[in-house]
C-alpha cells in the first residue's frame, strides 16, 4: 500500500553559504498521478520559496527540468513519484544552485554552425529524405537539449583533464543530423571533425540514458564511419581504429600490444614501460597473443558481409 506521505531528500546548494552540498529532507503530501516536478512545486509553494529548480513546458518537449532520482538522470516533469526519492543535479556540469547546473558553456559549443547558414545566402542546398527515411531523420532530430546526455558521457568529463577537447554526443547528434539532411554536407563534416568523435569510448550510456530514445551513440558511430571513409579524421586519431580493425581481420583477436605500436610507434611505446612494469606486477599486463582465434574466419566473414553490404 502506497503511504499518504513522500519522504524527499533534496540536494541543496547555495554557492554563497555551502562549501559542499547539503542533503535535506522534507516530507510532502502524495496526490493521485503525481511526478518529481510536482514534488518540487509542492515544496517551492509550501515551504522552501528560495529552492532553485527549473522547468517550462510539462511536456517533455523543453528539456529544462533534467535532474537525477536516486542517481538516475529524468525528465522530473514526466518521472512517477516513488517512495524515499533523493532528488540531484545532473552530474557532470556545474551546480548554480539547488538542482540548477550551468549549460552554458556546453551549450556554447554548438557554436559556430547552430542556426547558421554556411553559404551566407540564407539558403543552404539540402536534399529530399526518402519514405523510409523520414522516421529515422525525426528520431534524429527530435533532440530536446535536456543535457542528459552530456551529463553522463566519461569522454566528455575527461576533457576537462585537458587534450583534445570531445565536443559531447548532445551537439554531435546535431551534426549527424544536419549531415543526413545536406546535399553537400562537407561543411558539417569538417564540424564533425573538430568535435573530435573519435573520442568518443563507444560506452552507449548516452543511448541508455536518453529520454526520447534518439541513440547519440550510434550517431556518433555514422558520423566517425563517415568522416573515416573521407579520410577526414586526423590519422593519429584514427590510428586506433585502424589498428583495431586490421587486428581484427588478421586473427579476430584484439592484439593490444601492436595497437600501442600503432598508436605511438615503437620509441613512443618506451614512455608505457613503467605501467607496464606496474601491471605486470599486478598480474594485470594482458597475454601476448599469436595467431588466430578459434573462430577467426567466422568472424572474417561476417565482417566482411558487413563490409559488402555497407
Ligand atoms: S557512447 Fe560516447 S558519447 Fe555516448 S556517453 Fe559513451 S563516450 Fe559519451
Ligand atoms: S540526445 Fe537525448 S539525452 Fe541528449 S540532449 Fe538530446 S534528448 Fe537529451
Ligand atoms: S518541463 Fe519541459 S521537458 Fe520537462
Amino acid at each position: 500500500m502506497q503511504s499518504e506521505i513522500l519522504t524527499v531528500v533534496v540536494e541543496r546548494y547555495d554557492p554563497e553559504r555551502d562549501k559542499a552540498p547539503r542533503l535535506v529532507t522534507y516530507r510532502v503530501p502524495r496526490q493521485e498521478g503525481m511526478v518529481v516536478a510536482d514534488v518540487l512545486l509542492y515544496l517551492y509553494e509550501h515551504e522552501v520559496p528560495d529552492l532553485g529548480f527549473l522547468w517550462e513546458c510539462r511536456t517533455r518537449r523543453c528539456g529544462t527540468c533534467a535532474m537525477r532520482v536516486n542517481g538516475h538522470p529524468v525528465l522530473t516533469c514526466s518521472e512517477p513519484v516513488r517512495e524515499d526519492m533523493r532528488i540531484s543535479p545532473l552530474e557532470g556540469l556545474p551546480v548554480v544552485r539547488d538542482l540548477i547546473v550551468d549549460r552554458q558553456e556546453l551549450q556554447e559549443r554548438l557554436a559556430p554552425w547552430a542556426g547558421e547558414t554556411l553559404d551566407g545566402s540564407g539558403k543552404d542546398a539540402r536534399i529530399l529524405l526518402e519514405p523510409g527515411e523520414i522516421a529515422h531523420y525525426r528520431a534524429l532530430s527530435e533532440c530536446i537539449d535536456c543535457f542528459i546526455c552530456d551529463s553522463v558521457c566519461p569522454a566528455l568529463a575527461e576533457n576537462a583533464k585537458g587534450g583534445p577537447q570531445f565536443a559531447g554526443p548532445r551537439r554531435l547528434i546535431r551534426l549527424e543530423a544536419q549531415v543526413q539532411r545536406r546535399a553537400e554536407p562537407l561543411p558539417w563534416l569538417m564540424y564533425a571533425a573538430q568535435s573530435n568523435p573519435s573520442l568518443c569510448t563507444r560506452c552507449f550510456a548516452c543511448t541508455e540514458e536518453c529520454p526520447r530514445e534518439l541513440r547519440p551513440a550510434e550517431a556518433i558511430g555514422s558520423l566517425t564511419k563517415r568522416l573515416y571513409d573521407r579520410h577526414e579524421l586526423d590519422p593519429h586519431k584514427t590510428a586506433h581504429i585502424t589498428s583495431f580493425v586490421r587486428s581484427i581481420l588478421r586473427g579476430a583477436w584484439l592484439d593490444e600490444f601492436r595497437l600501442l605500436v600503432d598508436i605511438y610507434g615503437i620509441v613512443g611505446v618506451a614512455k608505457f614501460i613503467p605501467q607496464a612494469l606496474r601491471m605486470l606486477r599486478h598480474r594485470k599486463l594482458p597475454k601476448p597473443h599469436f595467431g588466430k582465434t578459434a573462430q577467426a574466419s567466422d568472424i572474417q566473414t561476417i565482417l566482411q558481409d558487413l563490409d559488402n553490404r555497407s
